[in-house]
């Protein structure tokens, strides 16, 4: 087994939105783990940030991970913040998501001293993912799509997880960022710890219009020979 399928048991599967008519019905068919969220996604809901909260809570079982993000950039804003967020639903599976900016990476150790999980956002490059998995950081989460715009994005995170477990470093990478399902499918084969995606893919990696011509093959057929659209 490799290092990489050796994390597959813990693997991770979150969705990246704050629509939460979108997570109740995709929650509705799929085991998924949790909801990252960021200050963009919070606006794009068209709501305010503790409504968006209070119906997340409403809509995810505790078991569910809320994954939400500070938006004061200084050290002493970050720490507040993380406290504030470590407290929706009294804290019970939550984790806040902090920039690897200097003050960022500066806040981490301070905000996993108070106990509260942390995964580092807007990484760009496998080097800034290293320091904040040397910060204590939970997760990692490089911007995957973004990263594509530069360069390779997909190996860089790839080499990312290779890293990590050279060095035992319990930081799993949370990949996010994702345009297409190509993108995911790529890093989900490699073996990604954790990944977030926006509903709009998750629903592109399973509504295949190949699988519904097929059923509706089978239906068309089965009702020929037997009169009906059922086994008995
Ligand atoms: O939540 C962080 C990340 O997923 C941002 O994605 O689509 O704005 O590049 P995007």
């Amino acid at each position: 087994m490799s290092p990489l399928s050796e994390r597959l048991p813990n693997m991770e599967f979150f969705i990246d939105s704050a629509d939460i008519e979108a997570i109740r019905e995709l929650c509705s068919f799929l085991p998924i783990d949790g909801v990252t969220t960021n200050p963009t996604i919070i606006t794009k809901s068209g709501k305010g940030p503790q409504q968006v909260f209070d119906e997340l809570c409403e809509v995810l079982t505790e078991d569910q991970k809320i994954i939400a993000q500070v938006v004061s950039l200084d050290y002493e804003g970050i720490l507040e913040e993380a406290e504030k967020i470590a407290s929706i639903r009294g804290g019970k599976n939550i984790v806040v998501k902090i920039p690897v900016t200097r003050e960022g990476l500066r806040t981490i150790p301070a905000v996993k001293a108070k106990g509260i999980s942390v995964l580092a956002t807007g990484i760009y490059s496998p080097d800034q993912a290293f320091w904040a998995a040397k910060a204590g950081a939970d997760y990692l989460a490089p911007y995957v799509n973004r990263m594509c715009n530069y360069g390779d994005g997909i190996g860089q995170v790839i080499e990312l997880i290779e890293t990590l477990a050279i060095y035992g470093f319990e930081a799993k990478v949370c990949a996010a960022s994702f345009k297409n399902v190509d993108q995911v499918h790529q890093l989900l084969a490699a073996g990604v710890p954790a990944i977030t995606v926006n509903p709009g893919t998750i629903r592109d990696m399973i509504d295949h219009p190949g699988t519904g011509i097929a059923m509706k093959e089978f239906t068309a057929n089965w009702k020929k020979a037997y009169g009906r659209t059922s086994l008995q």
